[in-house]
């Protein structure tokens, strides 16, 4: 059989990129080849020949990442979320545990966690879905791109970030920016309802589907939701919210801005309400 040729260069980038890889992960690279398994099978071919280093190959455990702690279950990393978040007394310890808590994987491939950003006193706090290749990077939700479009609709109702507070569901960037699955939500949720609580906006405005869905438990897609005053419940108080559509959707679909600035006038206007 002839062997394949070796993938160029560019075909191996190509590759990476289709598989969600769009970043290293760290600045060194890690030569996973070099660990001992294939030096004790080159011996053992040295010394019994071929076929043991055969099955010393087939055998040996395959290389893996330096070992850590195992996940806990799901379930019981839900119960910690809930259990670490229920006791947060401010925004400060509420980071500090999110530092400190390995329920959820995404921690260990994000660089840093995203926590906020913004004013903790503001009035009005938007939610995003989790951070990006730039909010990984800087540990700022929100600078990326659709970063800087969410400023200027910001700015657009007379705001800035020293007048809001911007967070995400999920404070770890996912992979290649999949999206995050159930679990991972559910792992984070307890969290970011906590933020909520804590900031305790007279609004809260949820960016895209995933954010509203989650937080404002509707099944509804963004077409339905965006635009409608709803509620959120922290269970001691009831915010106003208002879903809108996800900056980088507008990126993509500039059409839509058009609506977005309607929500962001009602949210203006509902803004002055509650000052007066
Ligand atoms: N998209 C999000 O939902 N959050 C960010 O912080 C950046 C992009």
């Amino acid at each position: 059989m002839t062997p394949e040729p070796a993938p160029t260069l560019s075909q191996l980038l190509a590759f990476y990129l289709e598989a969600g890889v769009d970043c290293a992960l760290s600045e060194e690279p890690v030569d996973r080849l070099s660990d001992s398994r294939p030096t004790e099978a080159l011996k053992a071919a040295s010394v019994a020949g071929e076929a043991i280093a055969a099955r010393m190959l087939r055998s040996a455990p395959a290389p893996v990442a330096p070992a850590s702690d195992p996940l806990p279950a799901p379930d019981a990393a839900i119960a910690t979320a809930r259990e670490a978040a229920r006791t947060a007394s401010s925004l400060e310890i509420l980071r500090e545990m999110l530092e400190k808590f390995d329920g959820c994987a995404l921690k260990s491939t994000a660089t840093r966690l995203v926590f906020a950003d913004g004013n903790p006193n503001a009035r009005i706090m938007f939610v995003g879905e989790a951070p990006g290749r730039d909010e990984d990077i800087e540990g700022l939700p929100f600078v990326g791109r659709s970063g800087k479009l969410l400023d200027r609709m910001i700015a657009a109702i007379g705001l800035d970030r020293t007048k809001v507070y911007i967070a995400n569901v999920i404070p770890w960037r996912p992979p290649g920016n999949r999206t995050p699955t159930p679990q991972e939500t559910q792992i984070c949720l307890p969290f970011i309802q906590r933020q909520i609580e804590l900031v305790d906006p007279e609004i809260l405005v949820t960016l895209g589907n995933p954010s509203t869905q989650t937080l404002l438990s509707t099944r509804e897609g963004i077409m339905k939701t965006r635009g409608r005053w709803l509620n959120y419940d922290t269970g001691t108080r009831v915010i106003r919210a208002m879903a809108t559509f996800h900056p980088a959707y507008l990126l993509r679909s500039p059409s839509y801005k058009r609506l977005s600035w309607q929500d962001l006038r009602a949210i203006s206007k509902a803004l002055a309400h509650i000052t007066s």
